[in-house]
């Protein structure tokens, strides 16, 4: 695992659109896993930048987004279809038909889930996996548990992500109980992955997902096992290594 400091959660994010900006001009039909959340929005907008002044075109790529949550709209406000538009797709030149987030409110979830992880397979797998962690090292939405779940799949939030999340959204009681995830798996076979933390509220998940021993109960901590798996972390997120 490769670990890069920087003072900013803005310079973070410049060292994380610059990775894959790279990607992109190396690879112009690059498969993108992405990621919502407070994290990767300096990402983004450096990515739509950077798309503004001609340096990378997005009309070849092909993205996956890590999780939705489960039984809200897909225009709500807070659901992660609205956030990838709001954020990264209506602003650059990606065909939206060429962006997958996971359906939260498929009748069959099961169904939507394997399907998931197939269309991902079919597409020849993701080249860069942009990751946030949770305060308690979840990754997506794969939550401290027994064992590390590999296929995507259907969650229950932990209260600890309940809390964390409540922030956008009117009240707790409006939080989703459940969510669709990418499981460990498909995170592992991306050929790059790329984990961005900021703030001090997010120390203790990185200390352990750097040095703590491999465990379910982080689930971050599996990508000691990434063969190149790169963390951009500020100051803050960095002050208990
Ligand atoms: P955050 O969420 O970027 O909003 O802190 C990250 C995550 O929960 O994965």
């Amino acid at each position: 695992m490769e670990i890069r400091i920087f003072d900013t959660p803005a310079q973070c994010g410049n060292a994380c659109a610059t990775l894959i900006a790279a990607q992109i001009i190396k690879k112009e039909d690059s498969i993108l896993g992405l990621a919502t959340g407070s994290t990767p929005i300096p990402t983004y907008n450096r990515l739509v930048e950077m798309y503004q002044q001609g340096i990378i075109d997005f009309s070849k790529c092909r993205s996956f987004n890590l999780d939705e949550y489960v039984g809200i709209p897909e225009d709500h406000p807070c659901s992660y279809h609205r956030f990838m538009r709001d954020n990264l797709f209506d602003r650059v030149n990606i065909d939206i038909a060429n962006t997958h987030v996971p359906n939260g409110n498929a009748s069959d979830l099961q169904k939507e889930t394997s399907s998931y992880d197939k269309a991902i397979i079919d597409a020849g797998g993701i080249d860069v996996q942009l990751l946030g962690i949770g305060r308690n090292g979840h990754i997506g939405f794969n939550e401290p548990g027994e064992k590390f779940i590999t296929p995507c799949h259907e969650v229950t939030l932990t209260e600890s992500t309940i809390e964390a999340n409540k922030r956008f959204f009117d009240s707790e009681n409006d939080v989703p109980r459940k969510a669709v995830s990418l499981g460990i798996g498909a995170i592992m076979r991306a050929r790059c992955v790329v984990l961005v933390a900021t703030g001090k509220d997010k120390a203790q998940a990185i200390h352990d997902t750097v040095k703590g021993e491999i465990t379910p109960d982080v689930q971050a901590s599996i990508l000691q096992a990434h063969p190149n798996a790169i963390l951009f972390i500020d100051k803050e997120a960095a002050s208990m290594l």
